[in-house]
């Protein structure tokens, strides 16, 4: 997107209005074109400036005030004179330097406004072209911001540099480039409670702010205050400064700006006569990995906790009946795998032991549970029944597992509930004695109907939810839970693969409990499988969260365990890896194309990933050439087609973060956000969360050429383990639901075409939108993310369009605020509503709901 310039309106009678899903009264239809008023007219208007420098002595190291108060700017370390934008000359800051007058012209405590002509020669950093010092931050900064990318009017609630997380910014619309003049305009409304700015006369900013404060420093132009140090240092021109002691107008600013009052109207402009790039075909993905119970206790399906009481040396999860005795017996391994057993001490018949599953076990009517067990007993006698029995003793289900015999031996059962059985997870596994005497118990294993039936598999409410937003790939195994805190703690594939009970598990240290890796490789293969996508592997790179790293010879095991883990996944049936994959039920090989080496490796201070990366590089673009490689961080001796970049921010960052890969140098590498979400709302983002990711994902969308992948993090968090805030999906033992911004992203996502259209706001503060279109079947995406409490109103312009199919399809997603969030109770508080509008054209008004994520579908031709 571009800053637009003022365009006249199209005729009248073209015009039709749309309200979004009926959430405003529909309004009447629009007068007839924008009518430009004469700048001049305003302009008679203008407060008078309490200070004014234009810059056009051309000579010298003073730059006079020419509100008559007297307010001169001394030049200091290479501040020059340059071209103007009006007058004879301007200030000219691209070889460095700042000028400033002592002590604060206007008053920061009330409302003021400040406006600038600039011209970059740079659009990278912080940049601020007007600011009055505080002692640690500056009263206000009229600025481009590094984080958004955008021209922002920012003011901080303190002068604290801590304050900075509460920092107001009224962003513009969209980034500038270099060698351009922009006019801006920054106000503070102190009556109405807002910052604004306008850009070119127009109005691209407005946030909540009343936290004014008097800044009492120096003026400066060309730098601002933060921590206590000059920063921000203006790249560029700066012409034209003047500063009012009062909150400018609409009018005033256009007047400022030189552009006819009636060209600064709200107007949304598609130009479908210019397409931008085609969507990536890998774009909307999924990140999985096994943090808050997400696996285990989560998308795993298995319910019974710490079935292989391999999770510590008591029996975690478990709980004696009646008078029997438990512990832990490494004396009794089932295998080389599970070397720990349960040892059961039965004082007499009905003793036995019961297992509270992860918060609960789920009991259904008229449903089925398979259920599996390895059991000895000393004595070569008895039974075990096996029981979903409810914390008041009630038997929902139960069978028979025996005659225990005094070697190991396994017991499958299938548990059916009733029809008329309650649906609770106030229920227990039990399994209770027949005979007094010593038993031993291993491997425990309860599961509902799965996905697709998968046995070992996956928890049916949950895939649903993901196959709904029809990812393209899975990324896995992490994260933070690839690596471990310890190497010994990693994702170790090779334990993961191969009958459950040959698999040892390990410590989820990351996470903080175990995993029985029950969830391993083939699970992970098949779920891509199940959903349709591309796995996205990341293989485990020699480094760990708390520091340990591998480089050298010591590398060699682990780069071949990469390549035989790529085998596992792609090789034929007949490869010895390949061979395994078969033997575990799959013979046909998985498609793979990206293998990630790591994960957020830039937190390896050491600096050993350029090495790391080298070695896994070589050894697998040398035998699986075809594979694209992805850096968790730059490296600059071999080449990564992708870098993965990791964003967790607040809502405000990630609204205005929507224009961040907008001015990208589109020959640099290309990118995969690989985690990203806006920080507010546990477990589950609010509305304003939702907003949020909305903008950031609408402007990865627009920038599909660059950000080839994009996967939100974390997926999933049990509620009664929610060690990470804010998280996707969330779920207890017997339900789930999806947040907002779950809905916020399957909508863009799924109501998409394949060709990003250039499409310009004029005058719409808070709207970020993306427009896709399909040329298949002729419709345009139109995607509009309002992230301000106020309904926005504007003349809507498919440019290119001759017609259009009168009606169209809208999908709203609203709440009545931004703190409105779904629950396990009330999952559907913020949902999408699908409808139909009338009244569409080429150019048709529509009317954006307060707080809402908009997709209009409209059919062309
Ligand atoms: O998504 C949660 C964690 O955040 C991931 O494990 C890690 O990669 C990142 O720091």
């Amino acid at each position: 997107m571009t800053h637009p310039t003022p365009a006249p309106a199209p005729g009248p009678s073209r015009r039709a209005v749309v309200s979004a899903l009926g959430a405003l009264p529909l309004a009447g239809a629009v007068g007839p074109a924008l009518t430009a008023a004469p700048a001049r007219a305003a302009e008679a208007a203008l407060p008078l400036p309490v200070a004014h420098w234009a810059f056009d002595e051309g000579a010298g190291t003073t730059a006079a005030d020419s509100s008559g108060r007297g307010r001169a700017l001394t030049l200091a370390e290479g501040a020059r004179w340059g071209a103007a934008k009006s007058g004879a000359a301007a200030l000219d800051l691209s070889a460095g330097g700042s000028a400033s007058a002592a002590g604060a012209v206007v008053d920061t405590s009330g409302s003021f406004s400040v406006a600038a002509w600039v011209r970059l020669t740079a659009v990278a950093g912080y940049q601020t072209f007007v600011s009055v010092d505080g002692l640690a931050v500056s009263g206000f900064y009229l600025q481009l911001r590094d984080d958004t990318g955008v021209f922002a009017f920012t003011r901080l609630p303190l002068d604290a540099t801590s304050a900075n997380g509460g920092a107001a910014v009224a962003g513009a619309a969209c980034a500038p480039v270099t060698g351009a003049w922009y006019h801006l305009l920054g106000v503070d409304d102190a009556a109405a409670g807002v910052l604004r700015l306008y850009v070119n006369g127009v109005l691209e900013g407005e946030v909540p702010y009343s936290g004014g404060w008097r800044a009492t420093g120096a003026t400066a132009v060309g730098r601002g205050l933060f921590g206590g140090a000059h920063v921000d240092q203006t790249h560029g021109l700066i012409d034209d400064v003047q500063v009012f002691d009062t909150a400018l107008t609409a009018a005033d600013a256009a007047a400022l700006a030189g552009v006819p009052a009636g060209s600064t109207e709200p107007l949304l402009t598609v130009d479908t006569t210019r397409p931008g790039p085609r969507l990536s075909a890998e774009l909307g993905g999924i990140f999985f990995e096994d943090i808050n119970h997400s696996g285990e206790g989560g998308l795993y399906a298995e319910l019974v906790n710490n079935r292989s009481f391999m999770a510590a040396a008591t029996p975690l999860h478990w709980s004696a009946t009646g008078g029997a005795v438990l512990a832990v017996d490494p004396g009794q391994p089932l295998n080389h795998a599970l070397t720990q057993s349960l040892r059961v001490t039965a004082k007499a018949a009905g003793d036995g032991v019961a297992n509270e599953g992860f918060w609960g076990i789920p009991v259904r009517p008229s449903t089925a549970y398979r259920a599996g067990l390895y059991a000895k007993s000393a004595d070569s006698t008895g039974t075990l029944t096996v029981a979903l029995t409810g914390s008041d003793g009630t038997v929902h289900a139960s069978g028979t597992a025996g005659p225990l015999t005094g070697s190991w031996r396994k017991y499958t059962l299938t548990l059916r509930t009733a029809p008329g059985a309650p649906t609770t997870a106030d229920a227990r596994l039990t399994l209770t004695a027949s005979t007094p005497g010593t038993l031993w118990l291993s491997q425990v294993s309860l599961f509902p109907p799965t996905y697709k039936g998968r046995a070992n598999g996956l928890r049916v409410d949950l895939m649903e939810k993901l196959a709904a937003l029809q990812p393209k790939f899975l990324r896995f195994p992490g994260g933070n839970y690839l690596e471990g805190n310890v190497v010994a703690d990693r994702f170790d594939w090779k334990k993961t693969i191969g009958p459950v009970e040959q698999r040892p598990g390990h410590r989820n240290s990351a996470w903080g409990y175990w995993s029985t890796d029950g969830l391993g490789l083939p699970e992970y293969l098949q779920m891509t499988e199940d959903l349709g996508c591309l796995p996205l592997l990341c293989v485990y790179a020699g480094y760990s969260l708390q520091g340990a790293h591998v480089t050298g010879d010591a590398l060699k095991p682990f780069v071949q365990d990469a390549l035989d883990q790529i085998e596992y996944i792609t090789g034929p049936a007949t490869s010895p890896w390949g061979a395994r994959r078969a033997a575990d039920g799959h013979p046909k090989p998985f498609p793979l194309k990206y293998v990630e080496i790591g994960n957020e490796d830039g937190f390896d201070r050491s600096g050993s990933y350029e090495e790391r990366y080298a070695a896994f590089h070589d050894a697998i673009k040398a035998r699986f050439p075809a594979l694209r490689l992805i850096a968790t961080t730059p490296v600059s001796s071999r080449p990564y087609d992708l870098i993965d970049e990791h964003y967790y921010q607040s809502p405000a960052a990630f609204q205005a973060g929507s224009h961040k890969y907008d001015q990208r140098d589109r020959d640099s590498p290309k990118v995969f956000v690989g985690e990203w979400a806006a920080q507010e709302g546990r477990p589950t983002p609010d509305l304003n969360a939702a907003l949020g990711d909305a903008s950031w994902l609408a402007g990865l969308i627009r920038n599909s050429d660059q950000v080839l992948m994009e996967s939100y993090a974390p997926l999933f968090s049990h509620v009664r383990d929610n060690t990470w805030a804010t998280n996707l999906i969330a779920y207890d033992a017997l339900t789930s639901y999806n947040s907002p911004s779950y809905y916020a992203q399957q909508l863009l996502l799924t109501h998409r075409g394949d060709v990003v259209l250039p499409t310009a706001v004029r005058a719409l503060p808070g709207l970020n939108v993306v427009t896709t279109h399909d040329p298949r079947t002729r419709r345009v995406h139109l995607a509009v993310v309002n992230t301000t409490g106020t309904a926005r109103r504007t003349t809507v312009t498919l440019r290119g369009v001759a017609r259009t199919a009168p009606s169209a399809v809208v999908t709203v997603l609203a709440g009545p605020g931004t703190q409105a969030t779904n629950t396990l109770t009330d999952p559907l508080a913020v949902a999408p509503r699908t409808g139909t509008v009338n009244g569409v054209a080429p150019t048709f008004t529509a009317t954006f709901a307060p707080y809402s994520v908009t997709v209009l579908e409209v059919r062309t031709g």
